[in-house]
């Protein structure tokens, strides 16, 4: 039987290891001799760093362990493979590291350029007559996955966002001004609005929960968010706005992203670079005079480990035995989902 191969890629979650150590698990109980794990993801396995796993995992408590520690163990690496054309002696190097390796089974965790990775390598293998499968498993605390029901990560992170939505309003509560506060919090996702969604989970028999929450999915109209958060500072003296990072402005002539990425000139003549929340929050206290704060949860949302989800936990653990047995039943280019009807991943 051949060797096994696994690598994680992307953004971190709470849940990324729960995966490799179901891989690990699912591969050892099927009697594979040798499970490596790859180090920052393909980047890594380009320059032939991987490791073997059983030197790290000796027992069953060390495979729990895992399965509960957040973010990459092996480390990850945001590297997108070129298109087969565009490099054929990349793709010959893999398959001769893969080929020395006696890999049978290629299984990488991560999210949309992952399984891009997983899909243009079995295209190769199977183009150029090779045996070796490839299987995807699905984690992102975005939640953008396709054909999934949602994603390992998301649910852990989404816990952590409205928990600690739910600690910024009830400290903004607690002390009022004069002119009012407003506080924008920032929210990860890119281009998805369900991390900013999980901003009203604050919301209970404590917690009124956010006044406004901003996806990116919409158009975000600028004139329209100052006089309605406006109209909610004349009621209360306290706001409470959820912003997505990639909410995006049309002027009429662009659309402009605001993740991070709006450009201006300081004071002093520096180029600076803001985020949605700051660029909000700047425009909130020109117009109103009012204090503002941002809160900006950034990498905290994805690998905080006392929020973890145990059914996320568990969920990761499953996709990531699942590839193993995908693999081992012949399929190869493909994503392992988690399907909502039969909760049987
Ligand atoms: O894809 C996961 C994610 O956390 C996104 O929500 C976010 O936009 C991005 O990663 C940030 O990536 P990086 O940490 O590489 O800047």
């Amino acid at each position: 039987k051949g060797n096994i191969i696994v690598g994680q890629s992307g953004g971190p979650t709470a849940v990324i290891n729960s995966s490799l150590a179901g891989v690990y698990k699912t591969a050892k109980d099927r009697g594979v001799t040798k499970v490596y794990g790859m180090l920052n993801g393909i980047q890594g396995f380009l320059e032939e760093r991987y490791i073997d796993l059983s030197d790290y995992i000796k027992n069953d408590l060390d495979i729990e362990l895992l399965k509960r520690t957040p973010s990459a163990f092996l480390g990850a690496c945001r590297y997108k493979l070129p298109d087969i054309h565009k490099d054929k002696e990349l793709y010959e190097k893999i398959f001769e590291i893969l080929n020395k390796l006696d890999i049978e089974c290629f299984v990488y965790i991560g999210g949309n350029d992952s399984m891009d990775t997983i899909k243009k390598l079995s295209d190769y293998a199977i183009v150029t007559g090779q045996t070796q499968r490839f299987i995807g498993v699905p984690k992102t605390i975005d939640n953008d996955l396709a054909l999934t029901d949602h994603t390992p990560g998301y649910g852990s992170a989404a816990k952590y966002i409205g928990t600690a939505t739910k600690e910024v309003i009830r400290d903004s509560m607690g002390l009022v001004y004069n002119k009012g506060l407003v506080t924008v919090i920032e929210v990860m996702g890119r281009n998805a609005g369900w991390l900013t969604g999980a901003t009203a989970l604050a919301k209970g028999e404590d917690c009124e929960g956010p006044d406004f929450i901003y996806l990116p999915e919409v158009i975000f109209d600028l004139d329209n968010f100052l006089e309605k958060v406006g109209k909610q500072l004349a009621k209360k003296k306290s706001v409470i706005a959820a912003v997505s990072e990639g909410i995006k402005i049309a002027d009429g002539r662009y659309v402009c992203e605001l993740s991070a990425n709006v450009e201006y000139v300081d004071a002093f003549g520096h180029k600076q670079l803001t985020g949605a929340a700051n660029y909000l929050a700047n425009r909130l206290s020109e117009k109103f005079g009012c204090k503002t704060r941002t809160v900006e949860l950034s990498t905290l949302q994805r690998s905080a480990a006392h929020l973890s989800s145990l059914v996320d936990i568990n969920e990761a653990f499953q996709v990531g035995g699942a590839a193993v047995k995908a693999a081992d039943e012949g399929d190869t280019g493909k994503m392992v989902v988690i399907d909502r009807v039969s909760d049987d991943p």
